[in-house]
């Protein structure tokens, strides 16, 4: 199969283009490396990957369709699993126009080009954001999601429905998954997870919000890379309109505070906590339910929050740029 994975330098992308490969498919891997965290961090993920005979690497914006279709026109792509974005639900507040290229017009090409090109299955990165303060849980993908709290939320919820209407005018297959707080080695440095192992290592405060009385089900990178490819080997079957939406997460939410304490644990040290009022665009709990993915494809994840994170911690402290 000849595969194209969008935001290949990413956390999750890197991890996904891994298993493919390791799989022997040929993995098309684009990204633009931009700046919105440590671009080296971007490209020592790549390295990874690029020692691979069937992995060829674009750096390219999502955002410019001329280039992009060049790529599509180079190879007769079979998948495409788009996880190239604009991440992060702080950052959108001050920065809503990445969120707007990457996103909206980024996703825009992307859908498009699938639909020319005729992929057999277009798998892309939604997110739990757009169930928003939701108080009923677990979370569940027929739930109504049309008010999200973030400029984020709304550019992920606004790729659902745009990815819906292709789906329904061109018959074009395409499967959305709503990921739940990613975590795990090579994760993001904007993430709580590396934000708290790096603070507390270095033995500086660190910020709990909403007084650690959130709630978020965190899910290890290796249980989403299974659920990933199972949902990619699996397109939606429906004739007129082969569309699915399916949350991938841990079903198992666990609270901030707890969270810390079991980081305190791994790391054998103890965190120095600034307790903060709620941030603008957070919200309170997430929690996944997967039964539809379970049933779909068999996913079931199966990696503890201490046993995750003692994988994240052994491989922060052996990446020299994080220490
Ligand atoms: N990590 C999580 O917990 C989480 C949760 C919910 C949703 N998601 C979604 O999953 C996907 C992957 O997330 P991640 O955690 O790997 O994020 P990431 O930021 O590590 O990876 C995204 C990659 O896309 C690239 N990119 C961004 N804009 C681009 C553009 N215009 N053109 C080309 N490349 C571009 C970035 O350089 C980056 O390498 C994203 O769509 C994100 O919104 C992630």
């Amino acid at each position: 199969m000849i595969y194209l994975v969008t935001g290949c330098a990413g956390f999750i992308g890197r991890a996904v283009a891994l298993k493919l490969l390791e799989q022997g498919n040929t993995v098309i891997g684009v990204d633009n490396l931009n700046t919105y965290y440590q671009p080296q961090l971007k490209k020592d993920r790549l390295s990874t990957i690029q020692k691979f005979s069937n992995f060829l690497f674009f750096e390219q914006d999502i955002a410019d369709y001329t280039k992009l279709q060049e790529i599509f026109s180079q190879f007769s792509v079979d998948k495409v699993i788009h996880l190239a974005a604009q991440a992060g639900v702080r950052y959108s507040i001050t920065y809503p126009q990445a969120y707007t290229q990457s996103n909206l017009v980024g996703t825009a090409n992307i859908l498009e080009l699938c639909q020319q090109f005729k992929v057999k299955h277009l798998v892309m990165a939604s997110s739990s954001s757009v169930y928003g303060n939701r108080t009923e849980t677990p979370f569940c993908e027929d739930s109504n999601t049309d008010s999200p709290i973030s400029y984020y939320a709304a550019t992920k919820k606004a790729n659902e429905v745009m990815a819906h209407s292709y789906s329904h005018l061109y018959q074009l297959p395409i499967t959305a998954l709503r990921f739940f707080t990613v975590y795990g080695p090579w994760g993001r440095p904007d993430m709580a997870v590396w934000l708290f192992t790096e603070a507390i290592e270095q033995g500086k405060e660190i910020k709990v919000f909403n007084n650690g009385q959130l709630w978020r089900d965190f899910t290890y990178i290796d249980d989403i890379v299974t659920g990933v490819i199972a949902t990619a080997e699996k397109p939606p079957v429906d004739k007129s309109v082969p569309f699915e939406i399916f949350n991938i997460g841990n079903h198992q939410p666990v609270l901030l505070d707890t969270f810390i304490s079991t980081l305190e644990k791994v790391l054998g040290k103890t965190a120095n906590k600034i307790y903060l009022p709620m941030q603008a665009g957070d919200v309170l709990t997430t929690y996944a339910d997967t039964e539809k993915l379970q049933q779909a494809v068999g996913f079931s994840p199966n990696t503890s929050l201490e046993q995750g994170l003692i994988q994240f911690v052994d491989w922060y402290r052996s990446y020299p740029q994080a220490i």
